[in-house]
């Protein structure tokens, strides 16, 4: 299952993005904004990034106008890597080395037709483990030494 959400500056991508999950045939989540009316992107960050840590959502997708709240939101939460893409190249690192659990992009920065393809490629890459599996066990560890 793949949790899906926006803020306004997002929905305009996140519709699209959740009709591509549609077409492929993909189970998922929209987790709003249901509209273009200004919300707050944390409080729909938070949802996506508890879905996917609590392990309700195996993955999510967040947009908002740049990417970058929404990505600051998510990698709050424990057992999060949201990662923030811009192109191709970035959709494909953020799941073959960094296993990123939600994607994150800018719906002003972004046309639908390249958000949508980013998605794609993201969703068919594959984490390539080994040396980056070792770097990830890092990132938990600071959660795992920091936690109160
Ligand atoms: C909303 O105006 C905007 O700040 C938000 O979508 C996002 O870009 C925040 O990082």
């Amino acid at each position: 299952m793949i949790a899906v959400a926006s803020d306004h500056g997002g929905f305009e991508l996140k519709q699209a993005i959740c009709a591509l999950l549609q077409e492929r045939g993909l189970d998922f989540v929209d987790m709003g904004t249901n509209d273009e009316s200004s919300v707050d992107y944390p409080d729909f960050g938070r949802k996506v990034a508890e879905a996917v840590a609590e392990g309700r959502c195996s993955q999510g997708i967040l947009v908002c106008g740049t990417g970058i709240g929404m990505s600051i939101t998510a990698n709050k939460v424990d057992g999060i890597r949201a990662a923030l893409v811009h192109d191709s190249f970035t959709a494909q690192m953020a799941k073959e080395h960094n296993n990123a659990n939600i994607l994150v992009m800018g719906g002003r920065i972004l046309s639908v037709d390249t958000g949508r393809k980013l998605v794609e490629i993201w969703l068919d890459s594959t984490f390539e483990a080994g040396r980056h599996q070792n770097r990830l066990d890092k990132i938990r560890q600071i959660e795992t030494e920091r936690s109160h």
